[in-house]
């Protein structure tokens, strides 16, 4: 307990060291901490310090409100991101989970927001706040989080149960994907073209390389990629975007404002005929500018 108290000020250093003393030792409180394997707790002549503990989580958990606040949680600088964090989380939570808590809430210092993201906190609080108000106090400089404890989840697990939904998922892709099946090589590639014309050769031709249409291609596909079709597409787009580029510059003229809304013709009968004359010397401006 003095070992991870003195971590605890160690890596959080903003906060009081006699709040932290306060806290572990308090009963209510309740600390989980990973510590050396070389540490033989059983040893009468062991003391403890904290370069003997790896990391530490110090809650106070509320019963009868099924909640607990996470007051301190630090890993020592030399076994950051290894994955002790985690580990550490996983094993309080398992801990809680019997316990019958079903959140943690925690004011998660700005620089460890992406760490609790992590071990799935979020800022948005669903815990309604009659079960929490009065029983925690508000820190500056740390964000309020709360993670739901599922009860179900075997968070001592966690690991196995993710790569047995990995698993489950990829067999499931395998299933329906084609993309593991690989062909022999093109050793002298000659496709049949007899009867193909000029511009559809290219598409023909990777047509007819093995594999291309069992992963779903049609003749349709690779013409529109490859054959006059796919000239006929961009000449379409740039006449679109050309166009385009005119109305805007028409759009942007001082006098252009009377087109902006459309207007009521039944409220203005000769409007169309007016119209076509004034866009048409708009144009004419342009074209001359
Ligand atoms: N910011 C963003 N992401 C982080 C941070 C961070 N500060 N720390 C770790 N992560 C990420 C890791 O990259 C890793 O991501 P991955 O799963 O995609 O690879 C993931 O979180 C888990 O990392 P772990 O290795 O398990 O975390 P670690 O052992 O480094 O412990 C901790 C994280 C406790 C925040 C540690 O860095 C630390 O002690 N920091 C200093 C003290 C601190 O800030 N404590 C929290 C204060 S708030 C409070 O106590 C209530």
């Amino acid at each position: 307990m003095v070992g991870l108290k003195t971590l605890f000020a160690r890596q959080l250093p903003k906060m009081p060291r006699d709040y932290i003393v306060r806290l572990v030792f308090d009963r209510r409180h309740t600390s989980l901490a990973i510590l050396d394997d070389r540490v033989d707790l059983e040893d009468p002549d062991y003391r403890g310090g904290d370069e003997d503990i790896i990391g530490g989580i110090c809650y106070r958990a509320y019963p009868d409100m099924k909640f607990a606040e996470i007051a301190f949680c630090a890993v020592s600088a030399n076994h950051q991101v290894k994955g002790y964090g985690t580990k550490l989380m996983n094993l309080v939570k398992a801990h809680a989970a019997k316990e019958r808590i079903e959140y943690f809430i925690t004011y998660a210092d700005n620089y460890a927001i992406g760490y609790f993201k992590k071990q799935g906190f979020s800022k948005s609080i669903s815990m309604p706040k009659m079960r929490y108000q009065g029983l925690i106090k508000d820190y500056d400089g740390g964000t309020p989080m709360e993670c739901y404890i599922h009860p179900s989840v075997d968070y001592k697990r966690t690991n196995e149960m993710i790569a047995a939904q990995r698993k489950f998922l990829l067999d499931q892709v395998r299933k329906k994907s084609r993309s593991h099946v690989s062909y022999p090589p093109l050793v002298a590639f000659k496709p049949d073209l007899a009867g193909v014309s000029r511009s559809n050769e290219g598409a023909a031709r990777a047509m007819a390389i093995p594999g291309v249409a069992q992963a779903g291609w049609t003749m349709a596909d690779l013409l529109l990629a490859t054959g006059p079709q796919k000239d006929a597409e961009r000449q379409k787009n740039q006449i679109k975007s050309d166009m385009l580029t005119i109305l805007r510059k028409i759009d942007e003229q001082q006098f252009a404002w009377p087109f902006r809304e459309p207007v009521d013709t039944t409220d203005v009968k000769d409007y169309l005929n007016v119209r076509i004359l004034i866009y048409h010397l708009i144009c004419n401006a342009i074209f001359w500018a």
